[in-house]
């Protein structure tokens, strides 16, 4: 088979522990040089398919393919895959220097040479001062750095990170997740990037993998899954705040065989709509605010709306919908 450097295929993959099934049949094609952001809720089996994939874990069913060959039995340090962690997974007795070179030495490259490589690769992830420090004398955002620069000194078929940008404050996430999409146009590696992240699962990857108990719900460019979510559980998951969900549609027409959505920015005051609701609290967030609103018929609505909206708890406000989503109330799924 003669596949491009860095395609994973995932088929009918499945890992449990004892009675929890952690990864439960997942398929997945990734191609080469394709950026994937995997999301779900905690447990829902992202860092276990990470895992398996670099080979830290095995199967109970199903196969990993990578760059078209079965990887059941190479064993991790043989797999073109580098994987950073979401406890980055240092050496706490090596300083930072070390951490970074420790791979490169292992596969007999000269001091000097391992030196100049880290250094570069420091220098591009902004820890360039830091290289004479242990672990535990930085911040988890400088550690996570270190961990990222150790995967960029891998040049490997895949990268797999999980949560790398977590642990890193606002600023510094933004200009991260700038840095990371830039490396990975110059690079064009492929890579798997685990998040639980809103802002991220939208803008990083190219497409979107939405997970929940150890199952894949949907797969698409992030736009589309936030436009036509493929059910009730997705439709509640990417976005925030979530959309709003009625069970056979109440407030927003009355269907018993469907449950109804509207997102919070699709929600628009309008003094001849046709919802009622009583503000129940104003979030105020700078760039907008979010409206907690509670509807005659004790349902809530929760609604977007430009900064300084105007209203208090108790102000009674009309609305529109404008854009409603059809589930089936029984499956929860997309009509
Ligand atoms: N070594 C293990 N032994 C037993 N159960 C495990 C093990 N590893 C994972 N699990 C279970 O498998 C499920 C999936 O775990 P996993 O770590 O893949 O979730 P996750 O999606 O990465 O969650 P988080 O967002 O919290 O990191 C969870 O229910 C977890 O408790
Ligand atoms: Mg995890």
């Amino acid at each position: 088979m003669n596949e491009p450097r860095g395609t994973i295929r995932l088929a009918a993959l499945t890992r449990s522990y004892g009675r929890t099934t952690a990864v439960d049949g997942v398929d997945l094609d990734v191609s080469a040089g394709e950026l994937i952001t995997l999301v779900g809720p905690s447990g829902s089996g992202k860092s276990t398919i990470l895992r398996l994939i670099a080979g830290l874990d095995r199967p109970d069913g199903g196969r990993v393919l990578v760059d078209g060959a079965d990887v059941a039995g190479v064993p991790p340090h043989r797999r073109a895959v580098a994987m950073v962690f979401q406890d980055y997974a240092l050496f706490p007795h090596l300083t930072v220097l070390s951490n970074l070179t420790f791979g490169l030495r292992v596969r007999r490259v000269r001091r000097a040479e391992a030196d100049r490589r880290a250094r570069a690769a420091a220098d591009r992830l902004g820890i360039g001062d830091l290289l004479d420090r242990y672990p535990d004398q930085m911040s988890g955002g400088q550690r996570q750095r270190v961990a990222l620069a150790r995967a960029l000194l891998r040049d490997p078929s895949v990268y797999l990170l999980d949560e790398p940008l977590a642990s890193l404050d606002a600023p510094l996430r933004f200009a991260t997740r700038a840095d990371l999409l830039a490396l990975h146009r110059e690079l064009r590696t492929t890579t798997i990037h685990v998040t639980h992240d809103q802002h991220e699962a939208m803008t990083l990857g190219d497409r979107v993998v939405v997970l929940a108990d150890g199952r894949v719900r949907q797969v698409g460019p992030p736009q589309q899954v936030y436009d036509e979510p493929a059910d009730t559980f997705v439709a509640g998951f990417l976005g925030s705040p979530p959309m709003n969900l009625v069970p056979g549609g109440g407030v927003l027409g009355g269907d018993p065989a469907l449950t109804l959505g509207v997102r919070p920015e699709d929600l628009t005051r309008d003094d001849a709509g046709p919802i009622t609701a009583t503000v129940e609290a104003v979030e105020a967030l700078g760039s907008e605010a979010i409206l907690l609103t509670r509807c005659p018929d004790r349902t809530r609505l929760i609604v977007r709306t430009g900064p300084r909206p105007g209203v208090a708890p108790g102000d009674e406000v009309r609305l529109r919908a404008d854009r409603l989503h059809q589930f089936d109330a029984a499956t929860g799924r997309r009509r």
